[in-house]
């Protein structure tokens, strides 16, 4: 009998990986979103698992099979997201935050169905915790891996957002460029950390969260020498 043996880099590493988006109720019936489909959340639990790593996908409503060996924790809102992260990323080695975060909530859930009585409908929202800060902040946080979907200044929001939110590395992409991104099967990144960056080419999105992985590691395995 023949083994192939592959390697497996992140043998013994744990990742935790927020995918998808969130939905926030307004009332019984309806709610926010946006149109992320968790692909490339789920690409990279797929790909790290191929590589030995155990992972938990804490993934908003998307309409994807679970990896193989990934345990996923299904959630709706940013306060859910929340807190299932934090219930998983006390022992994790690696956090990668790809979910399109809802930014805000409505203030109040209405109880009941809101009708249309009136010509015009006004809502407050409230800003949404950010899961990510949260983990980055924490006293003794796993190495954190940001997204930045931009449709303007790329590089220089990605280098605020990874300043900002204390993170050590950020995978940027324009959401501009045709045939990428969101809801599509390829996409195009610009990784930053403190001192350095890279692009990954526009390549199916299986194929980029393998060379993500890499260059986590590789900059994770220098953080941890
Ligand atoms: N993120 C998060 N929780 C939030 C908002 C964002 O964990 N409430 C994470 C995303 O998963 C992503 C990173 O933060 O990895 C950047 O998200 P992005 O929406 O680009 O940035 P924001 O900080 O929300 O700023 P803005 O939307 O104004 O650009
Ligand atoms: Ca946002």
């Amino acid at each position: 009998m023949t083994y192939i043996s592959r390697e497996q880099p992140l043998a013994g590493k744990s990742l935790v990986i927020t995918a998808g988006p969130t939905r926030e109720s307004l009332d019984p019936v309806r709610f926010i979103s946006n149109h992320s489909s968790g692909k490339m959340g789920f690409a990279i639990a797929q790909q790290a698992l191929a590589l030995g790593a155990k992972v938990t996908l804490v993934a908003g409503p998307v309409n994807l099979p679970t990896p193989v060996g990934a345990s996923r924790i299904n959630v709706e809102s940013a306060d859910q997201m929340l807190e299932a992260v934090m219930s998983q990323v006390a022992n994790s080695d690696i956090f990668i935050a790809t979910a399109a975060v809802a930014d805000y909530r409505a203030s109040d859930i209405a109880d009941n169905k809101i009708k249309k009585n009136a010509d015009t409908l006004t809502l407050t929202f409230v800003k949404n915790p950010d899961i990510l800060k949260t983990v980055a902040g924490l006293p003794n946080p796993p190495f954190c891996v940001g997204f930045a979907a931009e449709s303007q200044n790329v590089e220089a929001y990605a280098q605020k957002k990874l300043a900002d939110k204390k993170l050590d590395m950020i995978a940027a992409n324009d959401i501009t460029r045709a045939g990428l991104g969101f809801n599509s099967d390829a996409n195009a990144l610009h990784v930053f950390w403190k001192d350095g960056s890279v692009e990954l080419p526009p390549q199916p999105k299986t194929e980029l969260a393998l060379a993500l992985l890499n260059l986590i590691n590789e900059r994770y395995q220098l953080q941890h020498s």
